[in-house]
């Protein structure tokens, strides 16, 4: 097997469309093996299936998984054994975006957004790492955002869990060195891409009058693709970024050079 990524094994959480299925697809190309997760079960099956139909029976696994569940981790991490016979990447991409000020959002809702963001990044992490060491090089990509580092008035669940994200990826990366494994944590921070998450924001107002609204907020002036996220994916889970750990890379089109 050739690739970029040949030889790599690994779970993407969150791959029933989105960034999680573009990941997939992009890893799948350059060589991975992958066990891909959603909440979505039918949703995910189905990016495996398109995945094996492309490069081969036992490319891509796929399972039911809720990310805020411990004992869906627990289960995850045994089915990573299973499936793949290891684990070298961890790509922890499920997200959800609750929009609302400080004072519009219920406690609820806190607590969901910060489970769903923050907690699974944590619980993905620890689990993760005993399997990590038994394969290293190993590699830890999480979705943060470019929301995780610029606030908005109205976004204080999401910009408070992706800015937890941001700093359990150090971290962890510096636990990982400090311990002498060949593992590394980085964080990813986009800005808007093109992904049905947007439809939070778009509500039901027309989509092109609010991807171009979007845009003009962006340096580079448009709404990013999947593929402008998977590419970062796909290096930072390769050994090229090998001396990489710690690190928050920005795919936010020049929004922070401002
Ligand atoms: N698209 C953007 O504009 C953008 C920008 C910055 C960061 N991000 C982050 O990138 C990641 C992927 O976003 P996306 O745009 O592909 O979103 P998406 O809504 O298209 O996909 C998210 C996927 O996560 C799954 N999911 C949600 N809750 C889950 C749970 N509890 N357990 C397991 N799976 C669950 C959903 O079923 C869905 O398939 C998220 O963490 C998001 O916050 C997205």
């Amino acid at each position: 097997m050739s690739g970029r990524v040949a030889g790599k094994k690994a779970l993407v959480t969150g791959a029933a469309q989105g960034l999680g299925a573009a990941t997939a697809r992009l890893m799948a190309r350059e060589g991975a093996q992958l066990l891909l997760t959603d909440l979505n079960q039918s949703g995910v099956e189905s990016v495996a299936a398109e995945i094996n139909a492309t490069h081969g029976a036992g490319t891509a696994w796929a399972m039911r998984h809720d990310v805020t569940s411990e004992a869906d981790w627990i289960a995850m991490i045994d089915h990573a054994r299973e499936m793949m016979g290891g684990l070298s990447v961890l790509v922890n991409n499920a997200g959800i975006a609750i929009t609302g000020s400080v004072e519009d959002l219920s406690l609820d809702e806190w607590r969901r957004g910060m489970a769903v963001n923050g907690e699974s990044v944590f619980l993905g992490c620890k689990h993760a790492l005993p399997l990590l060491r038994e394969n290293q090089p190993g590699s830890i990509v999480n979705l943060s955002s470019i929301a995780g580092l610029i606030a908005a008035h109205n976004m204080a669940n999401y910009n408070a869990s992706k800015a937890a994200v941001w700093l359990l990826s150090k971290s962890v990366a510096l636990h990982c060195a400090r311990s002498g494994w060949d593992i590394r944590c980085n964080s990813l921070h986009p800005t808007f891409i093109h992904t049905p998450i947007l439809d939070e924001i778009i509500g039901d107002r027309d989509e092109a009058v609010v991807l171009g609204k979007l845009a003009r907020q962006i340096p580079l002036g448009r709404v990013g693709e999947p593929d402008d996220v998977a590419y970062a994916v796909l290096y930072l889970a390769s050994d090229e970024s090998r001396f990489m750990t710690g690190a928050e890379v920005k795919l936010d089109g020049g929004i922070s050079a401002m």
